[in-house]
């Protein structure tokens, strides 16, 4: 039956994005997100810009989109203000120049931000489903995001209806939001699979303007082959855990873990897959790579929570090819709910991140290199580091072939602090700073995680600063960003 929407091409669609709109996309990294709308505003910023006219749109998603799509559009300069995560190499260049207002959010409260009004109303919001009904109900693919609240705030909405997707997809999704304070709710979520709500998002049908089909993949990561550095930090990570086991201190069922992305949390969870002194536990995520599917299939995993499946093609569509398998053990949630401080405390979850740079007292910089070159952002990381049962951050102890010590003094820029990072994990060891006083913290940090060509000149910092509780030098406390500075090594050699 012909649906009640206007179909039309994407550039036909970008036609409703104005100069200076806010623009939301549905998704969570690649997944879930918008594919043909990205480059079509692209293109649509270069026509604009070619008559000398003004097109930049200000740019709401759910954390980071295709590189490729966020790519294109920081080539075409036609996004003026970003939230609330990225990951692209040429918008990380715009915004680390200052051509690009960029937004650093804990991704749980980018929705309820935009519910309070505190960003203006949404424009367009740009919303990739698997299916529309003509009473507005919609349904989502392998992301959520923030596509729920998106979708009930914009005055407009254009649906990009990609038939790469499984029908089924829908069966993963359970969407709920949670109400306005003063008289929100709890969310009456108490075990990792508890399903509340519906697998469609309803909205008025008359707010959606356009439909574009399309049939594109997901560009989602495959696994990098872990280096033996990982190696070594997941071997600590599982080691610990396993000591936590044997004290009682982690209940003989375990805990749910979130786990973040990229190489070492990829060996980590392989390791805890191998290690049959594990029993099979839950994952609390925010996000769903590669590896996680694997330890789905072999039973390790037995269920999972998260805003996305970012995994490769090959593992989307083995989930799609198996749905009778897959789709009772994973349930995609809105980010809001994924990453709900609430539901992490009540769980108990185990946090599991990465950080660029740890101080002696254990604060930690996820985000900004030497303190000012964004990376990528804070993301979902301290959604559950300040809220879990155990929080875990890993790191090499150096950087650039030993030319940067990830252990410093100070930290040039503190993204979670030295009241809730409760572990640090790198390939030299574990420093286990629960109840330990910051001289005992620094001691347990210096001997145990930073690399022993550091160790010498940490320690020496640490017993010649001057203070009380804390011991800093403010004078030398960035002696060895100095030296990188100056030298390209924090040694200071050249
Ligand atoms: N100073 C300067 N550069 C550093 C550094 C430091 N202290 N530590 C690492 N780097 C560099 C590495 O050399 C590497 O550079 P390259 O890309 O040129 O090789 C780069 O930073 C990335 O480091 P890598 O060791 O490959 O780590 P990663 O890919 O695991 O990413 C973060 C680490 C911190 C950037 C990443 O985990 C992140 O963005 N975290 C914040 C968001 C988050 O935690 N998300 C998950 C939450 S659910």
């Amino acid at each position: 039956m012909q649906s009640a929407f206007p179909r039309m091409s994407a550039d036909e669609a970008a036609e409703f994005i104005h100069h200076d709109d806010m623009v939301a996309f549905s998704g969570f990294t690649p997944a879930g997100s918008p594919k043909a709308l990205p480059v079509a505003i692209a293109q649509r910023a270069v026509n604009f810009h070619q008559r000398q006219q003004a097109f930049q749109i200000r740019l709401l998603t759910g954390a980071s989109i295709g590189a490729d799509a966020d790519d294109a559009l920081a080539a075409a300069d036609a996004v003026v203000w970003r939230a609330p995560y990225q990951t692209a190499p040429a918008l990380r260049e715009k915004i680390n120049r200052g051509q690009v207002n960029f937004v650093d959010l804990h991704l749980s409260e980018v929705a309820q931000m935009v519910n309070y009004g505190f960003f203006g109303p949404i424009d367009v919001a740009v919303i990739e489903a698997s299916r529309v009904a003509d009473d507005g109900r919609i349904w989502l693919t392998s992301g959520i995001g923030n596509a729920p609240t998106w979708l009930h705030n914009a005055r407009r909405v254009i649906i990009e209806l990609n038939r790469y997707h499984s029908p089924r997809v829908a069966e993963l999704a359970d969407i709920v939001m949670p109400g306005l304070p003063p008289r929100r709710n709890s969310v009456p979520i108490f075990h990792t699979l508890d399903r509340i709500g519906t697998q469609y998002v309803q909205i008025d049908p008359a707010k959606i303007v356009a439909i574009v089909e399309t049939e594109l993949p997901d560009a989602g990561n495959a696994q990098e082959r872990a280096n033996p550095v990982s190696q070594q930090i997941a071997d600590n990570v599982v080691a610990f855990l396993l000591n936590e086991m044997a004290l009682g201190r982690l209940p003989p069922e375990f805990l749910p873990l979130q786990s973040g992305v990229g190489n070492i949390n990829n060996a980590v969870m392989a390791r805890l897959g191998e290690n049959s002194d594990i029993p099979p536990f839950m994952m609390y995520s925010e996000v769903l790579q590669e590896s996680v599917v694997h330890l789905l299939e072999s039973g390790k995993v037995a269920g999972a929570s998260a805003s996305s499946l970012t995994v490769s093609r090959a593992s989307l569509e083995k989930i799609y090819d198996n749905m009778d398998f897959f789709a009772s053990r994973i349930v995609l949630r809105p980010q809001e709910i994924s990453n709900n401080p609430e539901i992490i405390r009540r769980l108990g979850v185990i946090a599991l991140n990465v950080g660029l740079e740890f101080d002696i007292y254990g604060h930690a910089n996820s985000t900004h290199v030497a303190g000012v070159t964004l990376m990528n952002g804070i993301g979902g990381s301290a959604d559950f580091e300040r809220n879990a049962y155990l929080s875990i951050f890993m790191a090499p102890s150096t950087a650039k072939a030993g030319k940067i010590s990830t252990i410093v003094p100070m930290c040039s820029h503190v993204d979670h602090s030295e009241h809730s990072v409760k572990v640090i994990v790198t390939e030299q060891g574990v420093a286990d700073l629960r109840g330990l006083s910051p001289l005992q913290r620094a001691q347990a940090i210096i001997d145990h995680c930073a690399h022993p060509l550091y160790r010498d000149c940490l320690h020496h910092y640490l017993s010649n600063a001057p203070g009380g509780h804390l011991r800093h030098d403010l004078e030398h406390a960035f002696d060895l960003h100095r030296n990188l500075i100056a030298c390209g090594s924090m040694l200071g050699e050249s």
